[in-house]
């Protein structure tokens, strides 16, 4: 009753923020992803008579805050086979946690991977991926490579499925970490606040639909122009949406802002990269593979980027050993 799995971190393009239905963790609505190749989250999942309870390291600390989260996430594996013991679960982050590269996606994705398989319970990957979502909605889209999307379906379902590839369209990502402090407001309150306090909410949701169909179609036609054009509206709109909250939600440093306006200046020249920011300070470049090297070199350059990451495509959470 022993498995470890991987997976890794994905960026929203179309962006998840807001819920329908918290206790179902119901988004308000669908979003589009690329799933990213060199950050790892690593999960080993033991599951043993003898633990009394449940147990969780992060980065080989014991990390209590989290185990509710982990608790419950088991819990929704351990419902379909009544008696499954308890577990002890060990998770490692290539990168810094908590600081806005979406571990909470890559560590909820690789857990339900490692314990379904750990119990043998062996449910299809669009299952798996309903259980991540149920766990952090952002979770369900790193059980997929490449371009992916979770769509809303009548009936308040969820579907989770690729939209292509990562081999079928070789994009490059260069992330800006500004501030490598967790952030102060996680996603899951974040979202509570400005449903509940921003006047641009309604909008928000009314434009989502539009969004995710535009992305999709400039996903299927490899076409960076209008993905850039989508992907920076979505992000903006949704930062828009957050700021307008009462207290408005700031999730920028000044560096934030130098970033975006040197991708800008750099896409004004030609270079193919568009940006995207959640909820964190970090910058994400989305280059084309030609111009990531130059894009790396300016953020490097700027004031306040304390570390540059290079990151190609890459493929969903998988088992890697018993
Ligand atoms: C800004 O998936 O972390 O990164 O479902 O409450 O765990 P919970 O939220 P989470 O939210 C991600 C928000 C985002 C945008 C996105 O990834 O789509």
């Amino acid at each position: 009753m022993h498995a470890t799995a991987v997976a890794h971190p994905n960026i929203a393009l179309v962006k998840y923020w807001g819920k329908a239905d918290e206790a179902r963790n119901l988004p308000a609505v669908g979003s589009i992803s690329i799933t990213l190749d060199t950050l790892v989250t690593t999960t080993s999942v033991r599951f043993d008579r003898a633990l009394p309870n449940d147990r969780f390291t992060l980065d080989g600390r014991p990390a209590p805050d989290q185990l509710p989260r982990v608790r419950s996430c088991l819990d929704l594996l351990r419902a379909r086979l009544p008696g499954a013991p308890r577990a002890a679960v060990e998770s490692t982050n290539s990168f810094p946690t908590a600081a806005g590269l979406a571990s909470s996606a890559s560590g909820f994705a690789a857990l339900v991977v490692a314990a379904d398989h750990a119990l043998g319970t062996g449910l299809e990957r669009a299952e798996l991926a309903e259980q991540a979502r149920r766990c952090s909605g952002s979770a369900a889209r790193s059980l997929f490579g490449g371009f992916v999307e979770l769509r809303l379906r009548p009936g308040s379902r969820c579907e989770t499925g690729q939209i292509l590839a990562a081999a079928d369209w070789q994009l490059q990502v260069v992330i800006a970490v500004t501030s490598a402090e967790a952030k102060a407001i996680g996603s899951t309150a974040g979202m509570l606040h400005t449903e509940r306090t921003s006047p641009y909410y309604g909008a928000w949701l009314a434009t989502s639909e539009g969004d995710l169909a535009a992305a999709r179609r400039a996903i299927e036609d490899r076409d960076f122009a209008a993905l850039a054009a989508v992907a920076e509206h979505s992000c903006l709109k949704m930062h828009a949406v957050m700021l307008a909250s009462r207290p408005g939600l700031l999730y920028w440093n000044g560096t934030t802002v130098e970033c975006l306006r040197r991708l800008r200046e750099l896409a004004s020249h030609g270079v193919g990269v568009f940006f995207t920011v959640d909820a964190g300070p970090q910058v994400k470049a989305v280059c084309l593979p030609e111009a990531a090297g130059r894009v790396a070199e300016a953020l490097a350059e700027l004031p306040g980027v304390t570390e540059v990451l290079r990151c190609g495509l890459g493929e969903g959470a998988r088992v890697v050993g018993e």
